[in-house]
């Protein structure tokens, strides 16, 4: 099958063809559209896309992704946020995970983060009134609050996860994180097998740092579901070992948490779990069980291991010798 791959900025070069071997290695039936992407692309071209990429993922619905950089203050909107809008991908699932041999305070943690990915701050409404203030427009709607709470349940419901916990801040944003706590609530209703409960993102911040095997699946807003990943991503070692799905009705975006790491861009020193560990996804949810439980114990493995690892990691390999490692053991 055909499926779309967005290298991206910085790192997403390096670690794409990580993704690149790995296919060839498991001998996968999936041939790579390859399409530009983000400011390397924006600063050659003056488009953020290349020409092609948005149809080619109309047809082929599936999709890989390397970050793409976004500039701070100024410039163009961020191609991450146009095409979760654009393709409706409305839920972010990333899963976080212990990794046997990463540096990290916790080896025991399992919990899935679902982040709304469509409205809140991120879209986009926002504008200067003068040269001294400015306005941004948080949105929240029923509709969507429902739909990604469901969504949550469901995604509990069918891994065997117990607990479902709301994240929120209604006690100061009354009207919009209220009307997403009600509609949780309304949503939990539906499913009394599995518990739930409603923490405020700053307490929820804190518990994570202090408990985090007290959580299972997390559901939060946009913005809350940014900032919580990254802090559950440094619970595991780092945000190279953080992978995410946007999913949608009609199509799927699969992308690493972290950015374009311009700090170690061309050095071949990126480490590509986490872009890995999304293609495990994407593998996993096209149905192919099999191959994706192999690629996640083999970078699981190859970790563990630890003595051809990349350098956020303890080791000295690069991205290439860490990848070879990784394809060694399947
Ligand atoms: P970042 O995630 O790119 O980097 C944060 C730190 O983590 C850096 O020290 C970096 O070297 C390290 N790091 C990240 N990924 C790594 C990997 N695979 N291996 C080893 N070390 C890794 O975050 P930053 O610097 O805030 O953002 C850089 C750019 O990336 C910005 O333009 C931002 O907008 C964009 N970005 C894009 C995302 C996406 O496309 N999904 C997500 C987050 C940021």
């Amino acid at each position: 099958m055909k499926a779309v791959l967005i290298p991206g900025d910085g790192i997403g070069k390096e670690i794409s063809q990580s993704v690149e071997a790995v296919t060839k290695a498991l001998n996968l039936d999936i041939e790579w559209l390859k399409y530009d992407a983000g400011a390397e692309y924006a600063a050659d071209t003056k488009e953020v896309f290349e020409p092609g990429l948005v149809e080619a993922i109309q047809e082929h619905k599936w999709a890989l992704k390397g970050p793409t950089a976004t500039p701070i203050g100024t410039g163009f909107r961020s191609v991450n946020v146009a095409l979760r809008q654009k393709f409706e991908t409305y839920a972010n699932v990333r899963p976080i995970k212990s990794i046997p041999g990463t540096n990290s305070r916790y080896d025991n943690i399992d919990l899935v983060i679902i982040r709304e990915n469509t409205e809140d701050l991120y879209k986009g409404i926002e504008y200067k009134i003068g040269d001294d203030v400015a306005h941004g427009i948080k949105l929240i709607t029923r509709q969507a609050s429902e739909k990604i709470a469901r969504y949550a349940f469901d995604y509990a419901r069918s891994n065997g996860r117990k607990k479902v916990t709301c994240v929120h801040k209604a006690n100061i944003m009354k009207f919009t994180d209220g009307l997403f706590l009600e509609s949780f609530n309304d949503v939990a209703k539906e499913y009394p097998e599995i518990a739930s409960e409603a923490v405020i993102v700053d307490n929820m911040c804190m518990q994570l740092v202090i408990r985090p095997e007290n959580y299972d699946v997390l559901v939060a807003p946009n913005l809350y579901g940014d900032i919580v990943s990254d802090l559950c991503a440094g619970l595991i070692g780092g945000l190279g070992f953080a992978p995410s799905g946007n999913i949608g009705d009609d199509y799927r975006i699969y992308e690493a948490v972290h950015g374009s790491a311009p700090d170690i861009a061309g050095q071949n020193k990126a480490n590509p779990s986490a872009l890995l560990l999304a293609f495990a996804l994407m593998i996993e949810d096209m149905g192919d069980k099999a191959n994706a439980k192999k690629l996640r114990d083999a970078i699981i493995d190859t970790v563990a291991k630890g003595d051809v690892v990349t350098s956020d990691i303890g080791g000295a390999a690069t991205t290439q010798e860490f990848t070879q490692a990784i394809i060694e053991r399947f």
